[in-house]
């Protein structure tokens, strides 16, 4: 059996990757970068390394040759991404494995959140595509949270516009070790996993954040408009306020509120947030 990950050099599939080698051994695992030069980490792990690009399908499919079972981390290259996933998904195929494991976006077939559309996309073709699969569907990463972070350490305000919205956060190092267990285990049991912690505000985060601190910030819950203008005032570029503005929206309108036990169920144990 041999197991690729692919995008290796990214932070979830490399904790991946090292949860990976404890189920299986090095021996039996390929990864794919698309530069050794961001590959130091994974030469350490003792794991053989593949080049490829998601923008080139020949690499991918020669990457693919001999593996049996991928998963197949989304592109952190947003533009584009459609045809990026859609070479991966065709090498896939190209390249005969058997299993491939996607990590995907909470409720991706049916959500209006501004990341499903790609997902939602991928995992049409994945399943068109004959391969068996699981979708393993993200909530939201904790560690996107560093702005709550800094206000919880540095005591000061934090400011946001998802209202009462709610998240299923969750730290990527148990996405990470939950991907590396579906890669691992019994693939056959679920195709669809809905991977999240418990669903909470911004503010039940923030009091399970400083539980057991003397930390107690203030929290300014404002309209995207008044959060627009102050990542504006911080000097974010345009773009990026347009999606994290559009991410809160999203949390605000329930997107992220998939809470689920698939991957406590997968990892056995509670998830546990605090700050990384
Ligand atoms: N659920 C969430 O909260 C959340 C948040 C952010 C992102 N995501 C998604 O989850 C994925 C993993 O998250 P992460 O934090 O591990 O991301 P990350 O650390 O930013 O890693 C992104 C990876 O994508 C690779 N990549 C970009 N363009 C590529 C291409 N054309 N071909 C092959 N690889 C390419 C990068 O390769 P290089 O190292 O060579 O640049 C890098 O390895 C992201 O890529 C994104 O799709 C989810």
């Amino acid at each position: 059996m041999k197991y690729l990950v692919t995008s290796a050099t990214g932070d979830l599939a490399f904790n991946s990757v090292k949860f990976l080698v404890e189920l299986v051994g090095k021996e039996k695992i390929a990864v794919t970068v698309r530069s050794l030069e961001k590959a130091k980490k994974l030469e350490d792990l003792g794991v053989e390394i593949k080049i490829a690009d998601y923008f080139d399908k020949a690499s991918l499919v020669t990457a693919f040759q001999g593996v049996n079972r991928v998963l197949f981390v989304s592109s952190g290259e947003l533009d584009k991404r459609k045809e990026q996933h859609k070479n991966v998904v065709e090498a896939l195929i190209e390249a005969n494995v058997d299993f491939v494991a996607y990590t995907s976006a909470p409720n991706a077939q049916k959500s209006k959140a501004i990341v499903a559309p790609d997902h939602k996309f991928t995992e049409h073709l994945i399943e068109e595509s004959g391969l068996e699969y699981s979708f393993l569907r993200n909530n939201w990463y904790l560690e996107n949270e560093a702005m709550l972070f800094d206000a919880i350490k540095n005591t000061t305000t934090y400011i946001y516009s998802a209202g009462d919205g709610k998240a299923g956060w969750a730290k990527k190092s148990d996405y990470a070790e939950g991907a590396a267990k579906v890669l691992a285990g019994d693939f056959m049991k679920k195709k669809i996993y809905e991977f999240s912690g418990q669903s909470l505000s911004y503010s039940e985060l923030a009091s399970v954040l400083q539980k057991g601190k003397k930390y107690n910030i203030n929290l300014d819950s404002v309209t995207d408009d008044e959060y627009r203008r102050v990542l504006e005032t911080s000097g974010f570029p345009e773009g990026a306020i347009n999606f994290i503005v559009g991410i809160q929206k999203d949390i605000r309108e329930g997107e992220l509120d998939t809470s689920s036990t698939d991957l406590e169920d997968i990892l056995g144990r509670e998830l546990k947030l605090d700050i990384t």
